[in-house]
């Protein structure tokens, strides 16, 4: 039995009785309880202890009262057990990062039931003792994400090799993309078994690319990903950072909400994506720095061209700043419950 709640409502487009809102990366550094955690153990290690994992996935939801949780693990989980080596400082860099059709053919579709049990160890004591206070999100990274990783071996100003496998080897990258797609598809899939009521897909890159190559290289994935999803009762959220200027392209992903990032107004997306998707966004994270009234002023503005229709969950555009003050996002919660 799972209770009514605002959050699940509002991602299928249902009325609520007030806007939700949780807040991307809300597990973190910016939380001092979280770096009490981390003090004593790596974030990996962190990652692959449920009875952890667990307890820093409530504290925000303890601290700031959002409606809703997200588990806390990394995108690059599941990349991990492929076989590339992961670690993390503090970006993930990869021991082994792909270039050849040999590289590709040797990574593995893993059994993640077995090899990431930890993960779904973790949504099911967060399940227990959530007891139905707000609903539990889950998460993967979208293919092309996990493929800028995977190519770049760590984070990179401008993606130039996974651009230049996308451009000069179509083949190669599809074989790629193929093989993530297919192993998130059965990642996600765990995650919905052990009992998460909605998932995010994080594309953080899909934006880099031009339309029509997001569309050609990117897009297909993505979509084929959320097909396979067992999801009749599991609300599932696209998040396109950059994707402001092909929401079309997003939307036709097959998603049930579309993620916004903080450079188009809500209600010029809306006027995009219509009726039949909900959306989650779109305050800049850096708004956060300013005084109350500064973050009062962008909370009315978003609730504004919202226009009270339904179908929308408040959250940032990206994730959370490490150096955001606490009492800041509090209050943006706060305030985000009661004009609603
Ligand atoms: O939202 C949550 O609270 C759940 C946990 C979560 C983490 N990473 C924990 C984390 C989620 C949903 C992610 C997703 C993720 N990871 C993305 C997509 C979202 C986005 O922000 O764009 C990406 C690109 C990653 C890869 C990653 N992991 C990077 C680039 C970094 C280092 C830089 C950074 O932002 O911290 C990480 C490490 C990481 N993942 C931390 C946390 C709390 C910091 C680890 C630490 O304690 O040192």
């Amino acid at each position: 039995m799972s209770e009514r709640s605002d959050f699940i409502e509002a991602c299928w487009g249902r009325p609520v009785s007030r806007t939700p809102v949780w807040i991307m990366r809300q597990a973190g550094r910016y939380l001092p309880q979280y770096r009490e955690v981390r003090a004593g153990v790596s974030f990996l290690d962190l990652c692959r202890n449920p009875e952890l994992a667990a307890k820093v996935t409530l504290q925000p939801v303890d601290i700031l009262g959002v409606d809703a949780a997200i588990l806390f693990s990394d995108i690059l989980m599941p990349v991990e057990s492929m076989g590339v080596g992961l670690d993390f400082s503090p970006g993930p860099v990869l021991e082994k990062p792909v270039a050849t059709a040999a590289d590709i053919a040797t990574l593995r579709v893993p059994c993640v039931e077995e090899e990431l049990s930890f993960v779904f160890d973790a949504v099911r004591i967060l399940r227990a003792e959530l007891n139905g206070r707000v609903p539990l999100i889950g998460f993967c990274g979208a293919p092309f994400t996990l493929a800028c990783y995977m190519v770049e071996g760590q984070g990179s100003k401008d993606f130039s090799r996974v651009k230049q496998m996308m451009f000069s080897a179509p083949d190669l990258f599809a074989s790629l993309m193929e093989k993530i797609t297919e192993t998130n598809r059965r990642y996600l899939n765990a995650q919905i078994d052990a009992g998460v009521q909605a998932v995010q897909i994080f594309d953080t890159w899909g934006g880099l690319l031009a339309p029509a190559d997001y569309e050609t290289f990117i897009q297909p994935f993505t979509a084929k990903l959320i097909a396979g999803l067992n999801r009749a009762k599991v609300p599932v959220i696209l998040f396109v950072k950059g994707g402001g200027t092909m929401l079309d392209l997003v939307k036709q992903a097959g998603a049930d909400v579309v993620g916004l990032d903080w450079h188009i107004p809500l209600d010029r997306a809306r006027d995009v994506l219509g009726t039949k998707v909900a959306v989650q966004g779109n305050l800049d994270p850096s708004v956060l720095f300013g005084p109350t009234t500064v973050i009062e002023k962008a909370v009315r503005r978003i609730l504004g061209e919202n226009d009270g229709r339904p179908g929308h969950i408040f959250n940032l555009g990206h994730g959370i700043l490490p150096e955001t003050p606490v009492d800041h996002v509090r209050f943006l919660v706060d305030r985000v419950h009661a004009l609603t």
